[in-house]
């Protein structure tokens, strides 16, 4: 008699609502990046950049509300959690860094229009390198939790 196979119990895929939004973060990223790095060099045309970057900041600050309230009460981390245990501490400090990237973001929109561009440039690339290592962070742990799914290493 062929045994029947234990009921599954798999959460963790690559179609998780975190994985989707880490892909839409990311195009969001480049395109503040991709501005950012479009820093004019005459007064004429910086007005028009000061305003597209804060538009690619807002879109960011605004995704990044979604996804940290998804993260943090949605569920995708308490799953994560759920599922390794041993990374706690870790989904712990990564939680509190979702509030000093929004305040990251949050400051540079408040200089937007009054610090220099280079100054807004760097603002710009600390934020975006902030987000990235954050992600990746997430990113990993999120592998973890579909390896441990797959049995990868049993
Ligand atoms: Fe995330």
């Amino acid at each position: 008699m062929p045994v029947a196979a234990p009921a599954s119990t798999a959460t963790a895929d690559l179609s998780d609502p975190i994985v989707e939004q880490h892909r839409g973060l990311r195009i969001h990223l480049d395109a503040l990046w991709a501005c950012a790095a479009a820093m004019p060099v005459d007064d004429d045309e910086a007005s028009r950049w000061r305003c597209e970057l804060a538009e690619c900041l807002d879109v960011l600050r605004a995704d990044l509300v979604v996804h940290f309230a998804h993260e943090e009460t949605g569920g995708g981390f308490d799953e994560l959690a759920r599922q390794l245990p041993h990374a706690a501490a870790k989904l712990e400090a990564l939680t509190r860094e979702h509030a000093v990237i929004l305040d990251m973001v949050a400051r540079l929109l408040g200089v937007v229009a009054a610090d220099t561009p280079s100054g807004l440039v760097a603002g710009t690339a600390q934020v975006v390198e902030r987000l990235r290592r954050h992600e990746a962070a997430e990113n990993e742990l999120l592998l973890g939790a579909v390896a441990d799914e797959l049995g990868v290493g049993d």
